[in-house]
């Protein structure tokens, strides 16, 4: 049987999907990466993953009129790797309704926080004023509503008391990177059943 193919988004540095990249490699994840696309064209993972030599693409979302001219190029431009799996990792843009529908059940995102705890952004610094004891990531199917939809996988880590945003961030993405390829993994095996 063919492996099934991932198209992974990333606007950054891409340490995610470079813990997917890895996972592939050391041969725990048993998933092929048809491409990686970018909406930013100074994205350090975009440099990564050519390296790499994986497919890359980058759609700037900022030569586009509307977000949903840029969300409709950017399905197409999925859409033409036919992937199993699109994966959002710190794709630090909101997606349109439609754009959400046209990949019912097969796109997937990681937040850095306790879902349904912290939606949006600035999730550390949020965390530590709430006085949260425990703090961590989630890996969840993508819905219409932000940062909502079935949790697939959650990855837990303490709060410590002499914690800012940046320490606690640190841990949580230590985390984060083992929990996208174990997601990913769960995923897989699940629809395969
Ligand atoms: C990660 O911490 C991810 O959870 C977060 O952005 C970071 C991207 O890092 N995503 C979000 O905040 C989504 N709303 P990376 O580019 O090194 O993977």
């Amino acid at each position: 049987m063919a492996l099934p193919k991932l198209v992974i988004l990333i606007s950054g540095r891409g340490s995610n999907m470079i813990s997917i990249v890895e996972a592939i490699e050391a041969g725990s994840l048993p998933v092929t990466i048809a491409a990686v696309i970018s909406n930013r064209p100074n994205a350090a993972g975009i440099d990564y993953a050519n390296k790499a030599g994986i497919t890359t693409a980058v759609l700037d979302h900022k030569s586009f009129e509307s977000r949903e001219s840029f969300d409709e190029a950017l399905a197409d431009k999925i859409d033409s790797f036919k992937p199993d799996l699109v994966v959002l990792a710190g794709f630090m843009r909101i997606l349109t309704t439609d754009f959400v529908h046209h990949f019912k059940n097969s796109l997937i995102n990681i937040h850095p926080a306790l879902l349904p705890k912290f939606k949006g952004l600035n999730t550390h610094q949020r965390a530590i004023d709430a006085g949260e004891k425990e703090h961590g990531a989630s890996v969840h199917i993508v819905t219409a509503e932000l940062d909502d939809g079935p949790v697939v996988l959650q990855a837990r880590v303490p709060v410590l008391e002499n914690d800012t945003a940046e320490t606690l961030a640190a841990r949580v993405l230590e985390q984060e990177h083992k929990l996208y390829p174990a997601a990913i993994k769960k995923l897989i095996e699940d629809t395969s059943d």
